[in-house]
């Protein structure tokens, strides 16, 4: 079944943001299981896909069941990401997404990324060749600017990429030069919203369900994509959805759950990319998925400290911990909501 485009955004999708190092296979997977109605791969660089770089390659090959999910490309230059979305669109994902939002120096100094936001005009005349270029609907993620304008060209952008044939655009409420400081505005994303037809899809700072339904509610956008959250919280995509669709109240995940996650996600990551580099990418999600647990701290060092050679090591402390935890189940079955987030908000 082709992927319905307009259909989903008619349904305030809750969106897995695309994240380098997090966003693969499997975290994908662990997000669409608990919520997320889309997701986005990490980035691909355009030249290295198009040079079939295998690392690259296998960031937009996709497993049975991967669906919805886009792929983003990034890229200084307009013909290779031309090149790069022809790829990509044969790996058949819902949509292609371009990164015009990415702040980190090395990358967008060189005009990649957030670097587009410096020359608007040549970001739409990219997004228009890119968009002459494939079948599949093509979208972009961006900030509200650079940062150095008196304007934000957000509003003034939106429009125009609008007209270039993009069909739905995600923006991260910050410029380019805060980085990750300061709080995202989301009024932004409303400004944009008001001026187009296309989708707008409001990003940054989304931490809860409640943050999911005021965003919606203040920027009238078509969706919301949540990033740093879902790394500790992946929960956060069912509070959300259950939020949005007025489902009422959702346990916070028991501790067994918890762990259980761990194991399941170790274990998809360790199949796509061995042990090793398993082991080491879930040393970011432990402290948020591990944190209400009694002893967590104690746990999360332990969990650190193995191999990462030998994932039966990683996982024999993880049964463990989850034996002890079905033991003193349901006393503590379900455990606290986690600091930062009351029980209401977390809903
Ligand atoms: C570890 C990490 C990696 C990221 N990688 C990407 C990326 O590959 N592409 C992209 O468009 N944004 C990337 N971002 C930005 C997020 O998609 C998102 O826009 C940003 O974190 C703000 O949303 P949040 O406040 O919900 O985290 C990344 C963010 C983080 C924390």
């Amino acid at each position: 079944m082709p992927f319905d485009f307009a259909q989903l955004f008619a349904s305030r999708p809750v969106i897995l943001a695309p994240m380098e190092l997090v966003t693969d296979a499997a975290f994908r997977g662990v997000c669409r299981a608990r919520g997320a109605n889309l997701c986005v791969t990490e980035f691909v660089r355009a030249e290295n896909l198009v040079n079939e770089c295998k690392r690259e390659v296998t960031k937009i090959t996709l497993p049975a069941g991967d669906s919805p999910t886009a792929i983003q490309i990034y890229g200084s230059d307009p013909q290779r990401l031309a090149e790069a979305a022809e790829i990509a669109e044969r790996a058949q994902p819902a949509y292609l997404d371009i990164n015009c939002g990415c702040w980190v120096p090395k990358i967008a100094r060189g005009g990649a990324g957030a670097g587009w936001l410096r020359s608007p005009d040549a970001m739409v005349e990219m997004a228009k060749l890119i968009v002459s270029r494939v079948a599949l609907p093509v979208t972009v993620k961006t900030r509200v600017g650079w940062g150095t304008e008196e304007q934000m060209p957000i509003v003034d952008l939106a429009r125009r990429l609008e007209d270039a044939g993009v069909r739905a655009l995600t923006i991260h409420c910050r410029t380019a030069k805060m980085g990750y400081s300061g709080e995202a505005d989301w009024s932004w994303a409303r400004k944009a919203r008001e001026v187009v037809s296309i989708p707008v899809i409001v990003n940054g700072d989304i931490r809860t369900a409640n943050d999911c339904k005021r965003a919606l509610e203040l920027t009238g956008c078509a969706g919301v994509m949540i990033g740093r959250r879902a790394i500790e919280h992946p929960w956060i995509f069912r509070e959300a959805r259950s939020r949005l669709d007025k489902q009422g109240q959702l346990s916070p995940p028991t501790a067994v759950e918890r762990v259980e996650l761990c194991i399941e996600q170790l274990c998809a990551m360790a199949e796509d990319r061995g042990p090793g580099r398993a082991i080491r990418a879930m040393r970011q999600h432990y402290p948020g998925y591990l944190r209400p647990l009694p002893f967590a701290a104690d746990l999360v060092r332990e969990l650190n400290s193995l191999s990462t050679l030998v994932l039966e090591d990683t996982l024999a402390v993880l049964r463990r911990e989850r034996q002890e935890q079905a033991q003193v189940a349901p006393r503590h079955a379900h455990v606290a909501p986690e600091a930062g987030a009351t029980l209401g908000d977390s809903l």
